[in-house]
């Protein structure tokens, strides 16, 4: 299998096909994000330091996020293909991974475009709720995403939360920064030839077979 990058702006399902792809396919799922959450959790000096740059959408610095990504990439898990989620997230990155993988004799990979209108945005950031145990991804406003009870994981039974920069104003900050500083890396990944679309504002199912479809494509494979 080939390493993926899921590129997309907030919302657009990133984080959702990735824990698909890794329950289905047994792949590893990397979420700078969730790296990041995890580490915020910790309340020492750096902790809150990445706490208050993601609750309000702001990048946290590069040298931070490279060595998180290098040590998880060099994992055992990792080692037959691996899902990336919110990263590389400008240029100065994508260049910056391309470095990391020089040194580690890896390969880039597919590179997976999710594109979404901006109008469903909103009902997609405002509306997820996220297990505090076992990080399972819900939507109050999606019919094929709402918890079977309300606050309840329908997998492991666990609380759901809401995320702190799940707000208007975070969100507004993270779609602008999306447009102005990742979408320039789709052309990147256009000119290396390994970049792929698909529309995330379909059903769930047809998202999920459509990104398999990919998956299975001779071009990906070879
Ligand atoms: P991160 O956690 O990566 O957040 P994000 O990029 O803002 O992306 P999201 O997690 O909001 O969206 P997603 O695409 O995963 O959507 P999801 O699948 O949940 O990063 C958070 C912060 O960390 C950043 O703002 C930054 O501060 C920092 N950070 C992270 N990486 C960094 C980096 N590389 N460098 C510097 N800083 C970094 O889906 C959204 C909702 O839609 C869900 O409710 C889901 O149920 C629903 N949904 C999904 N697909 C569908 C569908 N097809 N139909 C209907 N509903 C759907
Ligand atoms: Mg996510």
């Amino acid at each position: 299998m080939k390493n993926i990058i899921f590129l997309a702006v907030q919302g657009a399902g990133k984080g959702t096909f990735a824990k698909k792809l890794k329950e289905k396919y047994h792949y590893a799922h990397i979420s700078t994000g969730d790296i990041l959450r995890e580490r915020a959790a910790v309340e020492d000096e750096l902790g809150t330091k990445i706490k208050n740059m993601i609750d309000n959408g702001i990048f946290v610095p590069n040298d931070i996020i490279y060595e998180a990504i290098e040590y998880k990439i060099t994992q055992p898990e990792c080692e037959k293909g691996y899902i990336l989620d919110g990263f590389p997230r400008n240029l100065e990155q994508a260049k910056g991974y391309d470095e990391i993988l020089n040194k580690l004799g890896k390969e880039l990979g597919v590179v997976i475009n999710l594109t979404i209108p901006n109008e469903l945005l909103k009902q997609r950031i405002i509306g997820r709720r996220i297990c505090r145990d076992c990080g399972a991804i819900y939507n109050i406003y999606n019919d094929e995403f709402k918890p079977k009870v309300d606050g309840v994981c329908d997998k492991c039974g666990g609380k759901l939360y809401q995320r702190e920069d799940d707000n208007e104003e975070a969100m507004n900050t993270r779609v602008k920064t999306y447009f102005e500083v990742t979408e320039p890396i789709i052309d990147y990944y256009k000119e290396k030839g390994v970049l792929k679309t698909v529309d995330s504002s379909s059903n769930p199912e047809t998202v999920f077979k459509e990104i398999e479809k990919i998956l299975e494509s001779d071009d990906v494979n070879n």
